[in-house]
């Protein structure tokens, strides 16, 4: 099993990145039946920002971040996306395949052109190809990989959709009966609680409600946690635990008997202030260790840059002999490739069908067909009453394709699009039969 995550890096971590995703994903990779891919997403950050400052720091700090947290290079593929040159090229193959409607439709570009819509200004004001093309450029992260499942938060299920819408489109087209890409599904962890910021509502950046992970320091820790909102009851005065966030975090922290025995505190009258150092201490008590490991990172950047580039190498023999395969679909091949057309014509015409129609009696004296696909049969049909109204079902089919199941049983698992694919494969092979038989006349 293959899982697949990247973060943008367009500033830096927060509690809320801490728990939700790094902290898990690492958790996850120490596992033996999986195969973990990390990356910074240092494309996808040029899309948001423009200062290339903030980008280079910003990177830096979320690799170190990785590496603090206890994720370990050696055991997973750890890279920079802008270190694979393999993934735009992939991304401009599925660029022609992905149709300009599929992204009309993604949410968050839809979202800023309502937002333009409300103020009064071009819809597409302050839309670059890049935001537009987002989705195809996350496809070409998670494809490069043939990740199975990729960990992200619920605002990215669209884009897990429009990948493998991606996958599929490319693979009918250029597969030949060859799946180029697996399938990735997105893996929404739900014991993962999404943390609530100072304010209540779940900790992000746009809301300005964060808690620092490392940035800052534990002084930027300390002063964040004492902007925890809480209502102005006294020490002394029970307290509802469920009031405020604090009590939240701590537990995302804590184990549960420490997180109870906290909220009992409150109801008994221990004060905010008290509360808040109760937390500082029990997040610097798993953080704090990291934090070390954190600031030695980004005070020894080569040592980061030489872990990076070996991550980058690893992943490249995946990805570099991957993106041939796929030029050779496309046609981008050498020139030593090319055959002379009538090469090419006998190849073709000796090329195994795709699929196969047969048609056949059962001993209950119907007539019935069925298509099959190598050793696998994609549906049957229901018995004819003579051999000749089976001979036109199936005439029938291969000229117009598959409409309805009325006359058919499809197998499990198969779609009516999937038997369309054969069905025009096999159209095709015709057509390329009889030009050939034509040429050679
Ligand atoms: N779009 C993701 C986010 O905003 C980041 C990302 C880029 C990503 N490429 C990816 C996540 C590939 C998973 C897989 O969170």
């Amino acid at each position: 099993m293959r899982v697949l995550t990247g973060i943008n890096t367009t500033g830096t971590l927060h509690l809320g990145n801490y728990c939700g995703a790094i902290r898990p994903c690492v958790q996850a990779s120490k596992r033996d039946d999986v195969e973990s891919f990390f990356f910074m997403a240092d494309l996808h950050a040029l899309i948001k920002c423009h200062d290339p400052d903030r980008i280079e720091k910003s990177r830096m700090q979320i690799a170190a971040s990785w590496l603090a947290c206890g994720l370990d290079p050696e055991r997973v593929t750890f890279y920079r996306q802008s270190d694979i040159p393999e993934i735009p090229l992939l991304n401009w193959m599925l660029n022609c395949v992905c149709s300009k409607g599929l992204m009309n439709r993604a949410h968050a570009y839809k979202a800023f052109l309502e937002a333009n819509q409300d103020a009064g200004e071009d819809p597409d004001a302050g839309v670059s190809m890049g935001l537009f093309c987002y989705p195809v450029l996350m496809a070409a992260d998670i494809l490069m990989f043939n990740a199975d499942r990729v960990p992200v938060g619920r605002d990215q299920i669209q884009h897990l959709e429009m990948a493998r819408d991606m996958a599929t489109r490319f693979n009918n087209m250029y597969g030949r009966g060859k799946e180029f890409f697996v399938l990735p599904f997105e893996q929404i962890d739900e014991n993962v609680e999404i943390l609530p910021g100072l304010d209540g509502r779940k900790m992000s950046k746009s809301y300005n409600n964060v808690i620092p992970l490392f940035d800052g320091g534990e002084k930027a820790l300390r002063e964040a946690i004492g902007r925890i909102v809480t209502d102005s009851k006294l020490p002394g005065e029970p307290k509802d635990p469920q009031s405020t966030s604090l009590t939240r975090i701590y537990e995302a922290f804590a184990t549960r008997e420490e997180y109870d025995a906290f909220c009992q505190e409150l109801r008994d009258g221990l004060g905010w202030g008290e509360a808040k150092k109760k937390l500082i201490d029990k997040i610097n008590g798993e953080i704090g260790p990291m934090r070390e490991k954190y600031e030695y990172y980004v005070s020894h950047p080569a040592e980061l840059e030489a872990i990076l580039l070996a991550g980058a190498a690893k992943a490249r023999k995946i990805a570099s002999p991957f993106i041939e395969e796929l030029r050779h679909a496309v046609g981008l091949r050498s020139f030593t490739m090319l055959r002379n057309e009538e090469a090419k014509a006998e190849v073709k015409t000796t090329a195994k069908p795709l699929g196969v129609v047969k048609q056949y009696r059962e001993t209950d004296g119907l007539f019935y067909f069925k298509i099959t696909e190598g050793a696998e049969t994609l549906l049957t049909s229901v018995g004819f009453e003579s051999g000749r109204d089976a001979g036109m079902a199936v005439g029938k089919l291969k000229a117009q394709g598959l409409a309805d199941t009325n006359n058919v049983v499809l197998s499990a698992g198969v779609t009516i699009e999937q038997v369309n694919a054969v069905l025009s494969a096999m159209r095709a092979a015709d057509e390329e039969k009889k030009k050939a038989k034509a040429a050679k006349k």
